[in-house]
């Protein structure tokens, strides 16, 4: 359910081209950390997307966050810390596999799920007992976490079932109204969300690709698992991260995986056909996986955005941040393959 409580939210606009740490910057980092310590929500940068955040240790504050997305609550929130001291108190202990990726991954897109400490309220954690930890790649992140002195727990900043947010203007578009602040600085540089793994087993496992890759993580601590569900339809089997069951990612336009070798020509067909059937039709043809990442959800809005009924969007190959995008692009298409 949607609140339809309106809220004044206060706009605290950094510019990417604004010194770092200058006056005006560390008054609205102010603010906005004032904000959250007061157990308001405050949409903030990341390096992978915009997220909405609150204090993590506060139950009143992160029910907040569902109300503002509608989202399920369910579904278990990452906890945003700025510096390792934060961690220790948030588990039950620290897997060997985990610090070596701690050592080599943070601050960046990696999420490490962990078993929870009677600190963490399960109003966090979906009634888990574990909890999904990770310090971001971002500046302004990471001052704002530091300046509020608490965990911030965040889900991506946009409405339940809209692409997660990579610009100022999409938080603007999904939110205002719904949050206490939103503080903007430009757009966010990976686009696709953070990598997920569960380091509570001996064997790892992967439960959402994203930019710190399955190669990139096997290269630390040798061989994990993958959840099954990560390229597949769900059917009987429940992903393990409750947030990948969802509908995800989807504009109001219906979107389509182009094969990856699909010709120019058959292509030419079927916008041919969706067109003859009255479909105003968007293509994206991006062959580097880094590249389509970091514009997928910006794409998608704008497919609503200017009125587009049908997207086709030409597959990549799944090594790499291919996995990733592979994985939202499936979703956002209900994984419907043109070939
Ligand atoms: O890049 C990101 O991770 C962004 C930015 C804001 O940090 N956040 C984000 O949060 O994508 P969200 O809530 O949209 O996605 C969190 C994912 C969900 O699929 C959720 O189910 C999973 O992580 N997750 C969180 N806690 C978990 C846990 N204890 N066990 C398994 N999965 C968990
Ligand atoms: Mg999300």
């Amino acid at each position: 359910m949607l609140n339809t409580e309106i809220k004044e939210t206060l706009v605290l606009r950094l510019e990417d081209a604004m010194p770092l740490g200058s006056a005006e910057m560390l008054t609205k980092i102010e603010q906005g950390a004032a904000c959250l310590r007061a157990g308001g929500t405050v949409i903030f940068p990341t390096e992978t997307v915009y997220g909405l955040g609150a204090h993590a240790l506060d139950p009143e504050a992160t029910q907040k966050i569902y109300t503002a997305k509608g989202r399920p609550s369910d579904n278990p929130l990452i906890v945003h810390i700025h510096h390792r001291s934060l961690l220790e108190p948030l588990i039950k202990c620290l897997p060997e596999k985990a610090l070596a990726l701690m050592d080599a991954f943070w601050p960046g897109p990696l999420t490490l799920v962990f078993i929870k400490s009677d600190a963490v309220p399960l109003s966090v954690t979906g009634g888990l007992n574990t909890v999904a930890v990770r310090m971001p790649d971002h500046p302004i992140a990471l001052a704002l976490i530091e300046a509020a002195g608490v965990p911030v727990a965040a889900p991506s900043a946009n409405l339940s079932g809209k692409p997660s947010p990579t610009k100022a203007a999409h938080v603007i578009a999904d939110m205002m109204g719904r949050v206490d602040a939103i503080v903007t600085f430009g757009d966010v540089d990976y686009g696709i969300e953070s990598t997920v793994l569960d380091v509570t087993e001996e064997t790892p496992i992967l439960l959402r690709p994203g930019s710190v890759t399955q190669e990139q993580i096997e290269a630390v601590i040798g061989p994990i698992d993958r959840d099954q569900t990560i390229l597949e339809a769900f059917g009987h089997v429940a992903p393990r991260a409750p947030g990948m069951k969802y509908r995800h990612y989807a504009p109001n336009a219906k979107v389509f995986v182009v094969d990856q070798g699909m010709t120019t020509a058959v292509l030419n067909q079927h916008i041919a056909n969706f067109e003859g059937a009255g479909d105003r039709v968007m293509v994206v043809d991006i062959a580097d996986a880094v590249e389509l990442g970091r514009v997928l959800f910006d794409q998608l809005r704008d497919a609503d955005i200017h009125g587009y009924t049908v997207v086709l969007i030409r597959a990549v190959a799944l090594e790499g941040v291919g996995l990733a995008v592979m994985n939202r692009l499936l979703k956002a298409a209900s994984h419907q393959v043109l070939r």
